[in-house]
């Protein structure tokens, strides 16, 4: 028998495959003509903001052929109230295990967002997004260790959810805000945001994403997101971590898992085939069997293991 549970600390997941945030809709609910929603290990939301947001003029999406996309959404969402309203409920019903992304201008935006869901026991973990490249200011919590650790600390205070955080790969040393954020309380580290990129358009040469600059995803970017997965899991064994960035197939998964997360998540795979996640699942378990693997968490950190041997 296979077992794919997995722990983030204190929360136990049915399986390590979760949907990322910005890539499900809201929360998901247009997948569920494809699978069900609670066959997932979780469903992380879109990023939720006190106010609702309308996110950044058009176009707003570039594909860079077979490497992935560049995408400058601006953190276009409802706003809590909304999500608390229409969407929490709803997804309760169906079972799924829900992972509430929040996002704030300022620290004050990221506490009153998880007020009003501090109680909520529907709520699995909280995943502070701390690295949007594309609004003002989006990564800069998520480039500064006492920034991060200050809302860390000050979102701890507030609520017994557990937190995870999730990190741009935008710096120069990620394993400096990794620790700030260990030290200040999370329960798990989500690695990694997108990838500052930039695209022109071929006839103008002028840039083709309002803001210049966009977040890039998808196939290019899982080296650089595996490395620091990688790079975090050597320096902090026991924090659990999320791997996401460039994540296709089951091999992708089982990379990141060998490299030191405990869970994935699949963004920009989904808008090619919707079935990722789930296609990922049952290769994740046929692949144990076949290998005679009992636990995937057998997997979690397998690449320091054999470099250590070498
Ligand atoms: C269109 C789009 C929207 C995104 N929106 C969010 C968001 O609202 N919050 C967030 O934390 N990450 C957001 N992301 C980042 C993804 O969750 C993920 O970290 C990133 O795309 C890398 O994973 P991937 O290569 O598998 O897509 C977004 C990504 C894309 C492509």
């Amino acid at each position: 028998m296979t077992n794919i549970n997995t722990d983030i600390g204190k929360v136990k997941l049915k399986n390590p495959v979760l949907l990322a945030s910005g890539t499900c809709g809201i929360a998901g609910r247009e997948f569920e003509s494809y699978f069900n929603l609670s066959d997932l290990g979780g469903i992380v939301t879109k990023s939720l903001s006190i106010n609702p947001r309308t996110g950044n003029s058009t176009p707003r999406v570039v594909e860079i052929p077979n490497c992935g996309i560049l995408n400058s959404i601006g953190l276009q969402n409802p706003g809590i109230d909304y999500f608390i309203k229409e969407e929490l409920t709803y997804l309760k019903e169906k079972n799924a295990t829900i992972i509430l992304n929040v996002v704030g201008e300022s620290m004050e935006d990221y506490l009153a967002v998880i007020d009003k869901i501090k109680d909520k026991k529907e709520i699995t973990a909280i995943e502070l997004n701390l690295s949007c490249p594309n609004v003002d200011g989006g990564l800069d919590f998520s480039q500064d260790p006492t920034k991060t650790s200050q809302l860390v600390s000050e979102v701890k205070k507030l609520t017994s959810i557990p937190v995870w955080a999730k990190l741009s790969p935008n710096v120069t040393d990620i394993t400096l805000i990794a620790k700030a954020c260990i030290d200040s309380g999370v329960e798990g580290l989500t690695l990694i945001n997108t990838v500052i990129g930039l695209a022109l358009d071929k006839k103008t040469l002028k840039p083709v994403l309002p803001r210049a600059t966009g977040g890039y995803s998808g196939p290019a970017i899982k080296p650089i997101a595996l490395r620091m997965v990688y790079q975090t899991h050597k320096k902090f064994p026991n924090t659990p971590i999320i791997g996401i960035g460039g994540i296709h197939t089951t091999q992708d998964a089982i990379e990141f898992l060998a490299c030191g997360a405990s869970a994935i998540q699949i963004g920009t795979a989904s808008f090619k085939n919707p079935k990722t996640s789930i296609e990922i699942i049952d290769g994740l378990k046929k692949y144990m069997e076949e290998n005679k693997i009992a636990s995937v968490k057998e997997i979690v950190g397998q690449a320091h293991e054999q470099l250590a041997v070498k």
